[in-house]
Parts: structure tokens; sequence; C-alpha cells
């Protein structure tokens, strides 16, 4: 089902969310399809469950292949419950990042540019992945959300925080 998104603003947006403790429930599993239906219904690369109000560590993330944003690099479909994040370097890496949650804009987000990410699958199966890119910067966008922080709380450089259709006239862009 597809759910309402919290918008900025919103207090449950800025609340820290509380672990999982059981997997494979009809709960989680109902939580997930409702989070994979509204996440594809608004086109985004990823949601976090308390951008629909629920306020459990859970994110869910995934960018195929399209021509319409040819320069995004492909992300698998991923469930991820629990994360712990580990950055692999200190390096940042900075580049525009959109959020269901702030519906229209775009900021440019400084993010490790490699990092370790841990955690659990829908069923309680283990997930460790290192990644860097735009797979490294959807994770720890996501991420974020489960501790209350939305991306403007990270932007560094106001004068790159926009509306999407100034910024990029004439194109589509990806919310994450
Ligand atoms: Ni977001």
């Amino acid at each position: 089902m597809i759910r309402e998104v919290l918008k900025m603003g919103d207090p449950r947006l800025l609340e820290p969310a509380q672990p999982v403790r059981r997997f494979d429930t009809p709960e989680l599993r109902e939580l997930l399809a409702d989070m994979r239906d509204t996440m594809a219904h608004l086109a985004g690369a990823g949601l976090a469950a308390p951008q629909i109000g629920v306020g459990l560590q859970v994110v869910i993330f995934g960018v195929a292949r399209n021509p319409r944003y040819p320069e995004a690099e492909e992300v698998p479909d991923t469930v991820l419950i629990n994360p712990v994040l580990t950055p692999l370097s200190d390096e940042m890496e900075e580049d525009w990042e959109g959020c269901l949650s702030v519906p229209g804009l775009r900021g440019m987000v400084p993010r490790h540019a490699r990092l370790r990410y841990q955690g659990f699958d829908e069923k309680g199966g283990p997930i460790d992945r290192s990644v860097d890119g735009f797979h490294a910067r959807v994770v720890q966008h996501e991420c974020d959300h489960l501790m209350g922080i939305l991306y403007p709380m990270r932007i560094r450089d106001f004068s790159k925080f926009g509306f999407s259709e100034a910024l990029f006239p004439g194109e589509d862009v990806l919310d994450e």
C-alpha cells in the first residue's frame, strides 16, 4: 500500500528509530511491502521507515540502470535493518542529494567516500558490504533518517541548496 511520506518539519522525522527485534514477521513483511510501493510510486532511490511514520531501523534502497539518469550508478535493491556504518577513510565527497521528505529541493551534501555497512535483511540474514561512490552516498542518506537527520542538516554551502527546477532546468532528478 502506498503510504504518505512525511515532510520536513514533521517532528517524527527528527526522532531516533528503534532497532527491529523480530525478523521475518507478517508486520515486517507488510512494512517492507508498503515501503517498496511508496518508493516505487514516487520513483525514489531509497526510503527509510520513519519517512512513513514508523520509528524502526529499516531502510530500503536501489537504483536500476535507467536511461533517464545515465550518470546514476547502479545500486542493488537492498533491505537493510539495524544498520551499522563504518567509514573506511577520512575522505569526504560532495554531491547533490534530494529527499522524498524534502520534495522539490536539492542540496550539495558531503558524505564519506567509502564505507562498510553491516546489518540484516528481512529474514535476519547478515549483510556486510564495503562500498563507495553513489552507493555509499545513498546508504548514508537513508541511515541518517534513522538518527533523525535530514540532508539539509548536513549542507555546508547554502549557496548550493535550492529548487530542482531552478538548479537543473528541464532535468529529471532522483530523490532519496
Ligand atoms: Ni531522504
